[in-house]
């Protein structure tokens, strides 16, 4: 039996909540391992919606253990919020199906207030992040001066702690012009919250360890999508962490052995919030219409996501960086409608083909894209459960990007609802 790790192959956005949900069924263990609140994973159970952002997809499964592995940034009071908003739409969350990792670091309110610094002074090369303080926290992490779950324990040792933090914060605060934060209320509210984060705190490595020993089935539930990671994405328009496969075993504190099949979940067109390069992207009436059709905006801020043709060269891109196994193909339906569907399948830059997305942001800016058409195929794919009753251009499109990306797509997802997919391969069986 497999243990699986779910990953976005784009920028974000692809559709994964559905899947791991979906995939959830089968696992026993759901892990989320990068990110912090920035993430927004929809679900709709029933017709039902939950909104996600830190809590892992398993979490409105029963029997499920949901886990907050070290590698994600924890706003607390964002994540009492969710768990409260969760558990008003019948959701029980307790210590027997949540597990927080004792070392996950904490983004605390100066953090967001340095995203928003910082994304407010940078005019037109701003990076368009969520404001979440995510940056800011991760920073904070590598800088060895970040606040962590485990801190909350103790008064004493929180209190030095706040005090190292807040004396590299407030010195840019200064240089800003900005007012110095205060410990002492900020410590005061810390404690306050403190037992209800630490009963959920736990070595999750340990957890993990025995999970593995018990033959339990695992599922790493990824955050963003391959091109925010901020070493193999499209820097410095990235997030800040890595939001390859490899991160899950890092961000939970198990060998990269532990995963055995990386699922890429890909948008059958491409989107992305925020600055930065976008080679396919669409500023005319088809953008528009997948926008629309797709309800492009996003889960945590409602920006309205840009559209644009499907990447192949990205995603094949992404797919050898991150060790692909298989692709679930998300958001068939949303091309029902459209006379031609088309493929980026190379660049032109300088005069020059070629075919993978080059490291320089200058350069990235520059491509423009080459495009093979298909035709489309104008009929209702919504809803259906069958590879064969696909209409025959939804068939050839699928194949031809199959063959495209070098990589089998293992299934197909026809709308939004938690059984609306087309299996053709199983992660967890393959
Ligand atoms: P940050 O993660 O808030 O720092 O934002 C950095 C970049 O990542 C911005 O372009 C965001 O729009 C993008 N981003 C962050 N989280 C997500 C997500 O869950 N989906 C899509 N884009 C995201």
């Amino acid at each position: 039996m497999n243990n699986v790790a779910v990953i976005g192959s784009q920028w974000g956005d692809e559709g994964k909540g559905k899947i791991v949900d979906w995939l959830s069924s089968e696992a026993d263990i759901v892990v989320r391992f990068q990110g912090g609140h920035n993430a927004g994973h929809t679900l709709v159970i029933d017709g039902v919606t939950y909104k996600l952002r830190l809590l892992p997809s398993g979490i409105v499964r029963k029997n499920k253990i949901s886990i907050i592995g070290n590698g994600v940034v924890i706003d607390p009071w964002a994540l009492l919020d969710e768990i409260e908003e969760i558990r008003s739409k019948g959701v029980m969350i307790g210590i027997d199906n949540l597990i927080i990792s004792e070392s996950a670091n904490l983004i605390l309110p100066f953090h967001k207030e340095m995203d928003e610094i910082r994304e407010d002074a940078a005019g037109k090369a701003k990076i368009g992040t969520t404001r979440r303080g995510i940056g800011p926290a991760y920073e904070d992490k590598i800088g060895r001066r970040s606040i962590r779950v485990m801190d909350l324990i103790s008064e004493k040792n929180l209190d030095q702690r706040l005090e190292t933090v807040l004396l590299h914060h407030n010195a840019i605060r200064k240089g800003l012009g900005k007012n110095i934060f205060k410990k002492d209320k900020l410590k005061e509210d810390l404690l306050k919250i403190a037992p209800k984060i630490l009963k959920f705190s736990k070595p999750v490595w340990k957890k993990i360890y025995e999970f593995k020993k018990q033959k339990k089935k695992i599922l790493f539930e990824g955050a963003q999508g391959i091109l925010l990671d901020v070493d193999h994405g499209t820097y410095p328009f990235v997030t800040s962490s890595n939001t390859v496969a490899s991160a899950a075993a890092t961000g939970s504190g198990c060998g990269p052995n532990s995963i055995n099949y990386v699922l890429g979940i890909t948008k059958a067109y491409t989107t992305r919030v925020g600055e930065g390069p976008f080679p396919t992207e669409l500023k005319d009436d088809i953008g528009e219409k997948l926008g629309t059709r797709g309800k492009e905006f996003g889960t945590v801020t409602s920006r309205k996501r840009r559209c644009g043709w499907f990447d192949g060269v990205l995603v094949r891109q992404t797919i050898k960086i991150s060790g692909i196994d298989g692709i679930a193909l998300t958001k068939l339906d949303v091309l029902d409608e459209l006379d031609e569907i088309k493929i980026c399948v190379a660049y032109e830059i300088d005069g020059k083909e070629i075919d993978y997305l080059p490291a320089a942001v200058e350069d990235q800016l520059k491509v423009k894209p080459i495009y093979k058409s298909y035709k489309g195929w104008k009929s209702k794919t919504k809803g259906i459960k069958k590879l064969d009753d696909l209409p025959p251009n939804a068939k050839i499109y699928i194949k031809e990007l199959e063959k495209f990306i070098e990589t089998k797509i293992s299934s197909i997802s026809t709308s939004p609802e938690r059984n609306d997919t087309i299996l053709i391969e199983d992660p967890f069986k393959s």
